[in-house]
């Protein structure tokens, strides 16, 4: 199993609309997928699975051997409110349980896409830990450069206090990219430059469309949708897709 972590701490970046972008394509091309939803607003779980609830919470992934029992091709560990309780832990256990459950489970899925909330806490941290990857939706506004430097620096300061290698960090995607905003394409321009300072960029952007804001509501990707904006859709996000599979589960 191969392990993605989408994080960022500024809210409404496109986090949760690149995870279940990404779990849905990974079911619809035959793999295992397991979602986990460690946000307390609950929108990733709230999209994949509307009102049903299984047995999988991501709050019992922080118990030590919690044994993640696959729900069909898509298992998703689910949100509520409680989860927001690790943050209150001092405990450093509690991030390598999370880890050690993933890794138990790991002949169980072939991937499993980690949403996080909008805050640098313990469960960031955890998912850290555990993931083999990492990349972080940005938007292009003006305070979203402040932050990326600080979340680089944290994603090397978890790794260093856990003695471990780290992530490998795809990088920043550009997400609601406006490309007819004159203001947002000289911001991507910066985000371009800061590529050259050693922060790596996304070779894709899901630009800012339509069909991405349905999906959460409509509950299905751009590809499955109808109409020209769906198809102009599906056809960058297949592109987006290919680029994450090709490198987390090689060529
Ligand atoms: N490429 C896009 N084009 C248009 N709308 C988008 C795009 N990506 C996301 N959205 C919309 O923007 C809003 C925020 O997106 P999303 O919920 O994915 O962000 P988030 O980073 O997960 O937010 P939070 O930090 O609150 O969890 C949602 O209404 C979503 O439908
Ligand atoms: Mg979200």
């Amino acid at each position: 199993m191969r392990i993605l972590c989408v994080l960022n701490e500024k809210g409404g970046v496109g986090k949760t609309t690149l995870c279940t972008t990404l779990a849905w394509h990974f079911v619809d091309t035959g793999k295992r997928v397991l979602a986990i939803d460690l946000d307390q607003q609950g929108n990733l779980t709230h999209t994949l699975l509307g009102n049903e609830r299984g047995p999988c919470t991501a709050l019992g992934l922080f118990v030590p051997n919690t044994k993640i029992e696959p729900a069909g091709p898509m298992t998703v560990a689910q949100s509520d409110a409680d989860i927001l309780d690790i943050e209150q832990t001092r405990d450093e256990e509690i991030p390598a349980a999370f880890r050690d459950n993933l890794r138990a489970a790991d002949t169980d899925f072939d991937v499993c896409i980690i949403d996080t909330p909008p805050q640098l806490g313990i469960r960031v941290v955890a998912a850290l830990i555990a993931s083999h990857a990492s990349v972080a939706p940005v938007d292009l506004g003006d305070y979203s450069l402040i932050g990326i430097k600080r979340m680089m620096e944290f994603q090397a300061r978890v790794a260093a206090h856990f003695s471990v290698v780290g992530p490998e960090f795809y990088g920043l995607i550009a997400s609601r990219f406006d490309r007819k905003s004159p203001r947002e394409r000289a911001l991507y321009e910066q985000l371009v430059e800061a590529a050259q300072e050693g922060v790596p960029i996304f070779p894709h952007a899901m630009t800012k469309r339509d069909p991405y804001a349905r999906s959460s509501s409509e509950r299905m990707p751009p590809w499955k949708m109808t109409g020209t904006a769906a198809r102009e859709a599906a056809a960058e996000v297949r592109q987006v897709m290919a680029e994450f599979e090709r490198r987390l589960l090689g060529p």
